[in-house]
């Protein structure tokens, strides 16, 4: 069966915007939960990681594991997997065995995910986020497969049906 995808756009107008998107993630993960998160440098990529590992209930800080490469970290019920593979080759990249973690018990974030496509899973939910002026963010999601997909159109109900009660 061809894989379904799913795209929305949504602007998180501020920081609490941003961890109610990923907030509202969070409690979708499963074990083997995939996210794929890109942006420039300062987008907020590790922002987003952290208000989700939060969500998750990890407790304690969550830092960019730039230089580290892949943290672990136990929430509540899930560990949870951070990556950052900025600096890694692809061929670095696969030698470190990452489909232990995709295909896991926990949940996974990825940072500069598009730098390794052919190293993720097919199915997973990628996240763009672009600068859209002062504290604002541009949330690009693309869900890939099942159930990314109708996370994608869950967040399109939910999402938006409080944007317009924000709005009064
Ligand atoms: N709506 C928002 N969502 C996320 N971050 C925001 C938002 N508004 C402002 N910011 C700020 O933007 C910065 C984002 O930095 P962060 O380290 O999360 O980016 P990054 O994408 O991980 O960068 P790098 O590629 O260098 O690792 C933070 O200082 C954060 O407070
Ligand atoms: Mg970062």
């Amino acid at each position: 069966m061809e894989q379904e995808i799913c795209r929305t756009a949504w602007v998180a107008r501020s920081l609490k915007d941003t961890a109610r998107l990923a907030e509202k993630l969070a409690s979708f993960a499963a074990p083997g939960t995939v996210i794929a998160l890109d942006g420039d440098l300062g987008a907020g990529k590790t922002t987003f990681s952290q208000h989700f590992a939060a969500a998750l209930g990890v407790r304690g800080i969550v830092n960019s594991p730039t230089f580290t490469i892949i943290k672990e970290y136990q929430g509540e019920t899930l560990p949870f997997y951070h990556m950052d593979v900025y600096r890694l080759s692809l061929e670095e990249a696969d030698e470190l065995g990452l489909d232990d973690y995709f295909y896991g018990s926990g949940v996974t974030v990825v940072e500069w995910a598009s730098l390794i496509p052919e190293l993720l899973p097919p199915d997973r939910l990628e996240l763009w986020i672009k600068s859209d002026g002062d504290g604002a963010r541009k949330m690009e999601m693309t869900g890939r497969g099942y159930p990314y997909c109708d996370w994608v159109r869950a967040w399109d109900r939910m999402g938006a049906a409080e944007d317009e009660h924000q709005q009064g």
